[in-house]
């Protein structure tokens, strides 16, 4: 195909060879197949900013990194620098979350390269080589349902692991490739730790995978494997092989404020008792 415009200079720089068609576009980027000498990749295009549409939320970017105290005040006030450092903020998250995923062992597509505001990487494929399907476009049997659901929920696992939450993950963000399901589409990943919706988007992220492959196996309908998750990080316990059993009880029921009040007055007494025992000494 005559190569787009946002490909013309990746063309020039020798970094693709040629451009072979448009697959799929989504809400935030065109995605093209390319070739690369012998190898044949995936140019993933972002969209400008005023063409896309949520994922700019706030929720997404707090707490995103940025260079410098300039940068961070003229992002807050919206001005042209301020708009171009928060777009180069955006479109490098993914590639930073790319490689971060990647160096932990979760199966995301192999990133190359990124210029120009133009991802090139992986062209993740199905077992004849073309561009893999999304779930959201495959039906599965009953089995096959419950054994992505266990292998997509390890991959949150050692997603968390790395610090990283999606927060877009559903049948439409993960493709199936020859070898299993992999995770794509990552500009609104957030920092596990450092981000006070972290928690929330975990939760929605693994209720989507429960809800989508509950439609073929619907044994999974009552899992609570998102809680499970959230509850070892908090505590520091979550590993990357954690054994989960996607069930969760919430801390006992109602507050026992008489109980803490008890805990209070104890530690009073114990602590002026002592006071009185350093006196006596003294
Ligand atoms: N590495 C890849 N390999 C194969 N197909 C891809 C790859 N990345 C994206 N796609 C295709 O392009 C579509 C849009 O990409 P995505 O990263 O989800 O961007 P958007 O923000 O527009 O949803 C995906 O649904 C998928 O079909
Ligand atoms: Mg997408």
């Amino acid at each position: 195909m005559k190569p787009p415009k946002r490909l013309q200079s990746l063309l020039e720089e020798g970094l693709i060879d040629s451009v072979v068609r448009q697959l799929m576009s989504g809400k935030e980027a065109q995605v093209f197949v390319v070739r690369c000498g012998d190898d044949t990749r995936c140019a993933k295009v972002y969209k400008d900013a005023t063409q896309r549409s949520f994922r700019q939320a706030v929720d997404y970017t707090e707490n995103r990194k940025v260079k410098n105290t300039r940068q961070a005040r003229a992002m807050a006030k919206g001005t042209r620098f301020g708009r171009e450092a928060t777009e180069a903020a955006w479109q490098s998250a993914e590639v930073d979350a790319l490689y971060r995923l990647a160096g932990a062992g979760v199966r995301v597509p192999t990133p190359y390269n990124f210029c120009d505001g133009v991802l090139l990487m992986e062209l993740v494929t199905d077992a004849n080589g073309d561009a893999a399907p999304r779930l959201n476009d495959v039906a599965f049997s009953e089995v096959e349902a419950r054994t992505h659901h266990a292998t997509l929920i390890a991959e949150v696992v050692r997603m968390l692991c790395a610090g990283i939450v999606h927060g877009d993950l559903s049948e439409f963000n993960i493709l199936l490739a020859a070898d299993g399901p992999v995770i794509i589409d990552l500009p609104q990943a957030v920092d596990a730790a450092g981000n006070n919706h972290a928690q929330r988007m975990l939760l929605r992220d693994v209720d989507n995978l429960r809800d989508f492959f509950g439609r073929f196996a619907p044994d999974l309908l009552p899992t609570a494997y998102g809680p499970e998750i959230w509850s070892l990080f908090e505590r520091g316990a979550l590993l990357p092989d954690a054994v989960l059993t996607g069930r969760f009880e919430a801390a006992a029921g109602p507050v026992d404020v008489g109980g803490v009040m008890r805990e209070i007055d104890d530690a009073r007494a114990e602590d002026a008792a002592r006071r009185l025992r350093m006196q006596a000494a003294s």
